[in-house]
């Protein structure tokens, strides 16, 4: 039976919740498997427009049960809100499961975060500060606190006092600022422990065995592989895989079980925050991009940076995910310009390259090759099959298919979930 992961092939923001949404009326489970509440995924359904940011986007089915996995970072009193709002609009959330294994978020990562940033000034990575750098910081020192903690309040307790401790010499000494109190986060955490506590499990057990049941599964990708810490434009990346085989880890999924990887790429190129963007336009038309698409950030509002569709970066994303086939999105935003580009090499020194650089240094200095073409100039928001798609549309797509070397299986033109164009049947 299927086991999709939803992958984000860009700098996030791809539109991953919209397609998760749609894809989990046929799933018995949707995972959440890396990054925390830096991640804003937003879902346009019979039920209203939602933001959600840790809790998986098959929330709205009644028979699906969300988890959020090993490989996510949770911050509680995020979760508290988003669940009592959620619960205040009408969704039931009993089915909401929790690894054992997730790392939390304290208090204190969220003020080195702030510190960080700040000291790093202009050369700030311009994180939506969520404290998720510094999370799994601690959970690769082994200094983390995990959600299974919460069941045992001594062995909590015994966790905070060493974590703080330490935490609170460097904040008086090196950063000199206040220092936290023990006993304030303490009656905090264990209010949260008393809330989730029928809520934490082992999830990567419950998966599997309902992978054995042959029941279909779909994981839910945060950020995207260009913010991957390995592949993405490091140091200007997120702190955990958003990738395919993050997917695996995060969840506690092996490899082998997955049936389809889907990457989700934006029609053109948008990121937040800080790094190096080959395809940036920072003229007019980039300009008329954000507006028309209103690009601004799920989380931060900040204003996304737009630009043409990277195809270099794109093979690169396809390549290192093993994507089965991809989702192109919001292909809508781009019908009313006369003109659409597609990077298709990067020019550097005089030298045409194909891949993707490590060094951000390089990519910094990386000069795009644009393809134009003539834009389509009609509305696509109600087609529902690709022959019916105008033919400059279909050329755009099919240019990019041939660029990134997989299949287009579907193509989103709207932020609902019918408005979706389906090639090829996932589940
Ligand atoms: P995610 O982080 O990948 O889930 O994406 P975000 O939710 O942060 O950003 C994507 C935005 O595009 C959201 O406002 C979606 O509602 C919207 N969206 C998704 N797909 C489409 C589409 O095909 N067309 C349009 N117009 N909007 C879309
Ligand atoms: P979704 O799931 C877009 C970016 C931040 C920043 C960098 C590091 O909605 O696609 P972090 O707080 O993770 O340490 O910030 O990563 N970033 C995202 N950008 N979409 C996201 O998630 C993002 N999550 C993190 O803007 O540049
Ligand atoms: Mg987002």
């Amino acid at each position: 039976m299927p086991v999709v992961a939803v992958i984000g092939a860009q700098w996030g923001d791809e539109g991953k919740g919209k397609l998760v949404d749609m894809l989990a009326e046929k799933a018995k489970y949707v995972v959440r498997f890396s990054g925390g509440d830096n991640a804003g995924h937003t879902v346009v359904n019979p039920h209203g427009v939602f933001k959600l940011r840790l809790t998986p986007s098959g929330i709205f089915y009644k028979e699906t049960t969300s988890i959020i996995g090993n490989g996510v970072v949770i911050n509680p009193a995020v979760l508290n809100k988003e669940i009592d709002d959620l619960n205040k609009r009408g969704i039931d959330t009993s089915r909401l499961l929790i690894s054992d294994r997730a790392h939390l978020i304290m208090p204190y990562h969220i003020v080195i975060e702030g510190q960080e940033e700040k000291a790093l000034g202009g050369k700030a990575i311009g994180t939506t500060r969520k404290g998720i750098g510094p999370a799994f910081a601690d959970k690769v020192a082994r200094t983390g606190i995990r959600a299974g903690d919460l069941l045992d309040k001594e062995v909590l307790k015994g966790k905070l006092a060493t974590a703080l401790e330490k935490k609170n010499n460097m904040f008086t000494q090196v950063y000199y600022v206040e220092a936290l109190s023990f006993n304030t986060i303490y009656k905090q955490y264990c209010e949260y422990a008393d809330r989730w506590a029928p809520n934490i499990c082992d999830t990567s057990t419950v998966l599997n065995e309902a992978i054995t049941r042959g029941e279909p599964v779909l994981l839910e990708g945060a950020q995207g592989t260009l913010l991957d810490p390995d592949f993405g434009t490091y140091p200007f990346t997120t702190s955990s895989s958003p990738m395919s085989a993050g997917a695996c880890l995060g969840s506690g999924i092996a490899p082998n079980k997955l049936t389809h990887i889907l990457g989700v790429y934006k029609s053109y190129q948008t990121r937040v925050g800080a790094g190096p963007m080959p395809t940036e336009l920072n003229d007019e038309t980039g300009n008329k991009i954000r507006e028309i698409a209103h690009e601004y950030g799920t989380v931060s509002g900040r204003p996304r940076r737009c630009g043409w569709f990277d195809a270099v970066a794109a093979r690169m994303s396809a390549r290192v995910n093993g994507f089965n086939s991809i989702a192109i999105t919001r292909l809508d935003m781009l019908d009313t310009l006369p003109r659409v580009k597609i990077c298709t090499d990067y020019k550097i020194k005089g030298k045409t390259i194909n891949d993707f650089p490590a060094s951000i240094t390089t990519l910094e200095k990386c000069q795009p090759v644009l393809e134009e073409m003539p834009g389509w100039q009609a509305s696509t928001a109600k087609t529902r099959v690709f022959s019916e798609l105008p033919n400059r549309a279909k050329k755009y797509i099919k240019r990019l298919e041939e660029l990134i070397g997989c299949p287009v299986s579907m193509i989103s033109v709207g932020e609902r979930r019918e408005q979706t164009i389906v090639r090829r049947s996932l589940f």
